[in-house]
């Protein structure tokens, strides 16, 4: 790990890519999660660049667009060339929600929307957002792989791939990353994906770091607005969450004493795995308390306490509902 003039050290993920060792996620500032604040979200991906908090996600689905057209609009007027960019593609909306495709046909009309919609006219690291089951993954990523050919992407990646996938697409093309849901409170990763990664020396990449907002203090009861996406998660039911922020409040104790804030232990304890978390943050002062997380360095005996405080399986309620749980592979 290297350290630059700013807070943030910077790291490797796989085929030599290196990022800021914590990222931006731009999910939010599309949709999900309360009511988006343009504005307020281009001077947040301003910060975070100027801080050196330059790796930055997002996906064609979020906001059916819109969040690539925020980072697209943000990195316009000379930004473009100081960020890694990553974004998706392979989930497409439907009236009623989302659908998976992968075939090659797609993957090679969906990146030139997002390019349109980014403003640039290539993609740092490009991800196939779920793997297809009607499309054998060689077929994706051969398509994403012509993309590298083209230079319309520079590296490739997987999102909630198991091994066997994971194993499989990078005999076609090598994987830059993984990206995977990864916190305190979702620990899945560690039973196969996460080997599988190191083995072959891919990146990991660490998505809702705070499961969701869960983790880092600021959700304390139900009152979600009506469209706030975490209604439908059963970590965030009214039955499992009065056990998770207790379980929550515990660990706050410990990120009190380790003299951080309870976000900035969330991250800390994910640098500590050798993953890179890429916290979504719409506004600036959670992205800079984020971005100080970098500096943050949690001892052997803390990730001990972690471990008999939280250990895998201890939160309440899967991390998603049994729908979209059918889209995920793990081991
Ligand atoms: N590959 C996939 O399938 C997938 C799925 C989901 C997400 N992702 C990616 O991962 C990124 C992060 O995940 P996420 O947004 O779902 O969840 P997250 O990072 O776990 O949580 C985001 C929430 O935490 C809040 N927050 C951020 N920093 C905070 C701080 N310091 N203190 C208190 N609250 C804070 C944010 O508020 P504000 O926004 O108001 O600042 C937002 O409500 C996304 O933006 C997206 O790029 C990928």
């Amino acid at each position: 790990m290297t350290t630059t003039a700013s807070t943030l050290p910077r790291v490797q993920l796989g085929q030599g890519l290196e990022v800021s060792a914590i990222g931006l996620g731009c999910m939010g500032m599309a949709e999900f999660y309360g009511v988006p604040d343009e504005a307020e979200s281009i001077r947040t991906i301003h910060a975070a660049i100027d801080r050196g908090m330059d790796f930055l996600d997002t996906a064609d689905m979020y906001g059916a667009g819109l969040s690539e057209e925020i980072v697209g609009k943000a990195l316009d007027g000379g930004r473009r060339e100081r960020v890694t960019l990553a974004t998706k593609c392979g989930l497409v909306r439907t009236p009623d929600g989302v659908r998976i495709d992968g075939r090659p046909e797609h993957v090679a009309r969906a990146v030139d929307a997002s390019l349109r919609r980014l403003r640039t006219d290539h993609v740092d690291l490009y991800y196939l957002h779920r793997v297809d089951p009607d499309v054998p993954v060689e077929e994706s990523v051969g398509a994403m792989a012509e993309l590298v050919t083209a230079g319309k992407v520079r590296h490739l990646g997987l999102s909630e791939a198991g091994p066997a996938t994971i194993r499989a697409a990078h005999a076609v093309h090598p994987l830059t990353a993984v990206q995977t849901e990864y916190s305190l409170a979702s620990r899945n990763p560690e039973r196969a994906v996460l080997p599988t990664v190191r083995e072959l020396g891919i990146g990991f990449v660490a998505y809702s770091p705070f499961s969701r907002g869960l983790l880092s203090g600021e959700i304390t009861g139900t009152d979600l607005g009506a469209d706030d996406l975490r209604r439908g998660l059963p970590r965030f039911s009214e039955e499992n969450l009065p056990r998770n922020l207790e379980l929550i409040s515990r660990i706050h104790a410990l990120a009190a004493q380790v003299g951080c804030s309870p976000a900035q232990f969330a991250l800390a304890w994910l640098v500590a795995q050798s993953v890179v978390p890429i916290p979504g943050a719409q506004i600036r002062a959670h992205m800079a308390e984020n971005a100080s997380a970098g500096t943050v360095r949690l001892s052997a005996a803390t990730l001990r306490a972690v471990d008999a405080l939280a250990p895998a399986g201890a939160f309440a309620g899967e991390r998603f509902p049994a729908h979209l749980l059918a889209m995920v592979q793990e081991d």
